[in-house]
C-alpha cells in the first residue's frame, strides 16, 4: 500500500481527481478568481519576534514567483502599535516588482500615505470596521473619525493617481461587541465606497462567521456595492473560512484575501487567529476549474520557507498534506 503511494503523487492524485468533480451542482461560480495574498502583512503583523526584513522580501519574491497578482506587503502603521512592520520602508523599497503584480500597503492616516507614496507605494489599503469598539482599539479613533482620516488619503490617493482598496473589519462578528448587523457592515462598505475606494474586502476578522451569516452579510451589502467591487477576508479560527469563503463564490464574489501557510491575526482583536491557507484557496479553486493563475507547486515552497524562518509550523491542510509524502 505504501509502495502504490509512493509511486503516484498525492498532490497529482487530488487535483485530478478535483478536477473531474461536476461543479453543476454548486451555482454559478466566477470562471476566474483573483487571490490577494496577505500573508507578508497580516500574515507576519502578529508574530511575536521580529521577522528580519530579508526573509519578508524574499517571501515576497517567492510568492511574486508563484504567480500571486496581489501580495500585500507590509503596512505603513505606527512601528509603536506594531512593531513587527516598523521596516515598512525598507521592505517596500526593497523588494523586486513584477510586472503585472501589484504591492499594495496598509495605511491607517494621512502620515502613513505619504510615507508609503515617498517608498514606492502604488496602490493602498485603509482599513475601516463595523464595529465602534474594535475601530477604537484597532486605529484609536471612531468610526466617523476614521472617515475622516480616509477622506484626506483619499483626496491625496486622487491626486497622486494612487489606487486605493477598503477593508471592512468585524463584518460577521467582534472580539468586543459580538454580533454585528449585516446593515451596519452595509453601511460602513457603501460609505467606503462610495468615498472612491475601488474594491472592498469584508473581514472576518476573528473567523468566528459560519456560511449562512455570510450570505446574510453578504446579501445586505450587495444592496450597495456591485459585487464585482466586493472581496472576502475570512480568519480561519473556527475553521469556517474555506466554507464561507465558498458561499461568497456562490454569491458571486471573484476576489478572496488569503494568506500563505495560513498566517495572521489581528494584535487588536483578542483571539484572531491565521487567515485562509491560500495553498486551501488554490487547490479549491483548482478542484472547481476555476483559474487564479497560480503555481500551487511554487506557492507551497513558499510556505515551506516562511514557516522554517519562523520555526512554526504550516496551517495549510493542503501543505500538511503533500508534506508527508
Ligand atoms: P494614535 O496613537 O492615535 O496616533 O495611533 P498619533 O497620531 O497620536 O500617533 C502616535 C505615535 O505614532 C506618534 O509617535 C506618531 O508620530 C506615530 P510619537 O510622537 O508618540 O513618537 N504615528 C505613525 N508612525 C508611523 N506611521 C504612521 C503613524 N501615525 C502615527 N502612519 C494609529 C493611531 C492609526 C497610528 C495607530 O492606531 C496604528 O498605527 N494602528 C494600526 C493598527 C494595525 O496595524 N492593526 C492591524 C491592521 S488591521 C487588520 O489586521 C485587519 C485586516 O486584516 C482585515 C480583517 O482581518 O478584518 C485589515
Ligand atoms: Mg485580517
Amino acid at each position: 500500500m505504501a509502495a502504490v503511494r509512493k509511486a503516484v503523487p498525492l498532490r497529482l492524485v487530488g487535483l485530478a481527481s478535483l478536477r473531474a468533480v461536476s461543479t453543476s451542482t454548486m451555482g454559478a461560480l466566477p470562471k476566474q478568481v483573483k487571490i490577494v495574498e496577505v500573508g507578508p502583512r497580516d500574515g507576519l503583523q502578529n508574530e511575536k519576534n521580529i521577522v528580519p526584513t530579508p526573509v519578508k522580501v524574499k517571501l515576497i519574491h517567492m510568492l511574486s514567483e508563484a504567480g500571486l497578482p496581489v501580495i500585500e506587503a507590509t503596512s505603513f502603521v505606527s512601528p509603536k502599535w506594531v512593531p513587527q512592520m516598523a521596516d515598512h520602508a525598507e521592505v517596500l523599497k526593497s523588494i523586486q516588482r513584477f510586472p503585472g503584480i501589484s504591492y499594495p500597503v496598509l495605511t491607517p492616516n494621512l502620515r502613513g500615505f505619504q510615507t508609503a507614496v515617498a517608498s514606492g507605494a502604488r496602490e493602498v489599503s485603509i482599513f475601516g470596521a463595523a464595529s465602534e469598539l474594535f475601530t477604537k482599539k484597532n486605529i484609536n479613533c471612531s468610526i466617523e473619525e476614521s472617515f475622516q482620516h480616509f477622506d484626506s488619503i483619499l483626496k491625496a490617493a486622487q491626486a497622486d493617481g494612487i489606487l486605493v482598496r477598503g477593508y471592512v473589519s468585524c463584518v460577521l462578528g467582534c472580539p468586543y461587541e459580538g454580533k454585528i448587523s449585516p446593515a451596519k457592515v452595509a453601511e460602513v462598505a457603501k460609505k467606503m465606497y462610495s468615498m472612491g475606494c475601488y474594491e472592498i474586502s469584508l473581514g472576518d476578522t476573528i473567523g468566528v462567521g459560519t456560511p449562512g451569516a455570510m450570505k446574510d452579510m453578504l446579501s445586505a451589502v450587495m444592496q450597495e456595492i456591485p459585487v464585482a467591487a466586493l472581496a472576502v477576508h475570512c480568519h480561519d479560527t473556527y475553521g469556517q473560512a474555506l466554507a464561507n469563503t465558498l458561499v461568497a463564490l456562490q454569491m458571486g464574489v471573484s476576489v478572496v484575501d488569503s494568506s500563505v501557510a495560513g498566517l495572521g491575526g489581528c494584535p487588536y482583536a483578542r483571539g484572531a487567529s491565521g487567515n485562509l491557507a491560500t495553498e486551501d484557496l488554490v487547490y479549491m479553486l483548482a478542484g472547481l476549474g476555476i483559474h487564479t493563475g497560480v503555481n500551487l507547486q511554487k506557492l507551497l515552497e513558499a510556505g515551506t520557507f516562511i514557516c522554517q524562518a519562523l520555526n512554526r509550523k504550516t496551517s495549510s491542510k493542503v501543505a500538511q498534506a503533500t508534506c508527508k509524502l
